[in-house]
């Protein structure tokens, strides 16, 4: 008999209990009789271009926060939890790193694997654990010792001009063969003790790609360059050059990049691949990110990574990876949403396994979340001591952490009624925009207001002193609204042109999948709509004319 892992919402518990899934277009049910056997494996499904992660065979929203790269150690995880205790995350991202792993070739070491997931049923939160091996921010820093020693087999690649450069060769079958081989001890480990599905997702590699040279330029490298580009990646990228055309020839001035591309990615999909022979459970890969609305050239940023340019190269040469995923540094607005339009596409589930920390991050969540994210996780969120500067706070603190821990807070208790009104195409979910106080959402029946900044009778007409405020606000019935948000007021229009009655305006949070109000809102809470300030609120909102 396998035990559960439920997470911290209630709704979860029922799920995990009896397997209830309620709707998925046309999906499902059994019974409680299924007691014995292992939960479903997470998988990630796809509906009229909308995405769930599925998790104990529900949606599933991942409410994650990653660690320090240094802080998957025993003696470093007391000061991990507590941080996701007080955000209340769901999920913890958390690196296992193979120079751990497999200290000695082919003799692995599984204890922190075990510790972490020991430690994580324990507190009810979930796991994206993070593969740190070929790959770590473009360089090979997390191979074991014995293969630093054998640079023979575990090369570097070598730049234009023949300097050696940081980076691993994607070229090296002996490193291809290690890395694969420790994977596969991984997973089929993780398979044979995580019936719970206490791991949810797993990262393979970190940040792939070069800094300090758009590709190798060694002779085995040079010598493949040479060769006609495989059929199957111009059949996929539709280019029209003719067939046995060589990279250059095929994409001219892009050619050195899309090699290094269609290299790291075939070396990382052959990774993933033999992994999920063992245990199929959803992968992703990491991309330092280029600049979304001024790239500059591929030397600028990291190079064969999954940049917004490359998707499509990354989905025909690694068709295991289920998700190519942004790590977004980027807090201007502008920018952030850029990216997120980039990675929500048709073929690719958006999800942000990394982005800034606290200083101005914590409402792109809600733009995430409103184009369909399956899940969002700040990075450097332990208290280890290291601060996230340039991206987050001096020093990683609760006050800190609050503006995160708001979201969460918000968001766990309904998270699985969130990932599946966003799967159904029902939630619509917006952060404010600097100089922008008033947004508009359509649900047909009905238009959403929103507007930014202090509440009260005169109120949400400026904008917050600093873009903080988010909201979302999904269609429960023709007339009738899930509506969560912060620092701002939230009202709606009829497109008939009679005016809006608040019916009755109930605060609560969901149990076991049913809303159960707390509070009826009435007077000054709704007289002039909807007033969010900082506290984590839900309403449900039944709306009439008059
Ligand atoms: C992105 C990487 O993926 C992380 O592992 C970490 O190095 C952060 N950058 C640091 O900002």
């Amino acid at each position: 008999m396998n035990p559960i892992t439920p997470d911290r919402s209630s709704f979860s518990l029922l799920l995990s209990a009896g397997w209830l899934l309620a709707g998925l277009a046309g999906v499902i049910v059994s019974t409680p009789s299924a007691a014995a056997q292992p939960m479903p494996i997470p998988e990630i499904v796809q509906k009229e271009g909308r995405f769930a992660l599925l998790v104990d065979g529900a949606p599933f929203l991942i409410l994650g926060a990653q660690c320090h790269n240094s802080s998957a150690w025993p003696a470093v995880l007391p000061k991990v939890w507590p941080a996701i205790d007080y955000l209340h995350a769901n999920t913890l991202e958390i690196p296992i790193y193979w120079e751990q792993f497999e200290p000695e070739p082919g003799k692995y070491d599984t204890s922190i694997v075990d510790l972490i997931l020991k430690q994580a049923r324990e507190r009810k939160v979930r796991l994206v654990l993070l593969w740190f091996a070929t790959w770590k921010n473009g360089s090979s820093h997390y191979i074991p010792l014995w293969a630093k020693d054998q640079p023979g087999k575990f090369p570097l690649i070598v730049g234009r001009n023949g300097e050696s450069v940081d980076s691993p060769s994607p070229h090296s079958s002996a490193a291809l063969q290690a890395d694969l081989s420790a994977f596969r001890a991984f997973m089929r480990h993780l398979k044979q003790v995580d019936a719970q599905r206490t791991v949810i997702m797993v990262q393979v590699e970190n940040e792939p790609g070069a800094w300090g040279s758009v590709r190798d330029y060694s002779p085995t490298a040079e010598e493949l360059f040479a060769d006609p580009v495989p059929a199957q990646l111009l059949a996929a990228l539709g280019t029209k050059a003719p067939a046995g055309a060589n990279w250059t020839t095929a994409f001219g001035s892009d050619a050195d990049e899309y090699f290094h591309a269609w290299s790291v990615a075939r070396f990382i999909g052959q990774v993933a691949a033999a992994g999920k022979a063992e245990y199929p459970l959803p992968m992703y890969a990491n991309a330092a990110l280029r600049d979304p609305l001024t790239p500059g050239p591929a030397n600028t940023y990291e190079s064969g990574g999954p940049t917004d340019n490359v998707l499509g190269i990354w989905r025909a040469a690694a068709p295991a990876l289920d998700v190519l995923a942004p790590d977004i540094y980027q807090h201007e607005s502008a920018r952030y949403r850029k990216v997120l339009e980039l990675y929500a596409r048709p073929d690719n589930p958006l999800f942000v396994p990394e982005t800034g920390g606290p200083a101005g991050y914590p409402r792109f969540c809600f733009s995430a979340l409103g184009l369909g994210a399956i899940g969002w996780a700040p990075f450097g969120l332990d208290y280890t001591s290291y601060s996230t500067e340039p991206q987050g706070a001096p020093r990683m603190t609760e006050e800190a952490l609050a503006p995160i821990a708001l979201n969460f807070k918000m968001l766990e208790p309904m998270m699985r009624e969130v990932a599946r009104l966003n799967f159904d195409g029902k939630l619509q979910a917006i952060a404010e925009e600097p100089g922008q106080a008033r947004q508009t959402l359509d649900f047909g029946s009905w238009k959403a207001v929103i507007t930014f900044g202090a509440g009260g009778r005169n109120n949400g007409t400026s904008g917050n002193p600093t873009p903080i405020g988010r909201a979302l606000i999904a269609k429960l019935g023709e007339n009738e609204f899930l509506v969560a948000g912060v620092y701002g007021k939230v009202d709606f229009t009829s497109p008939t042109g009679r005016k809006r009655s608040f019916r009755r305006v109930e605060e609560g949070g969901y149990e076991n999948g049913v809303f159960k109000p707390i509070r009826i809102w009435n007077g000054d809470e709704t007289d002039w709509g909807l007033s969010f300030f900082s506290a984590p609120q839900a309403l449900r909102v039944v709306l009439s004319t008059y």
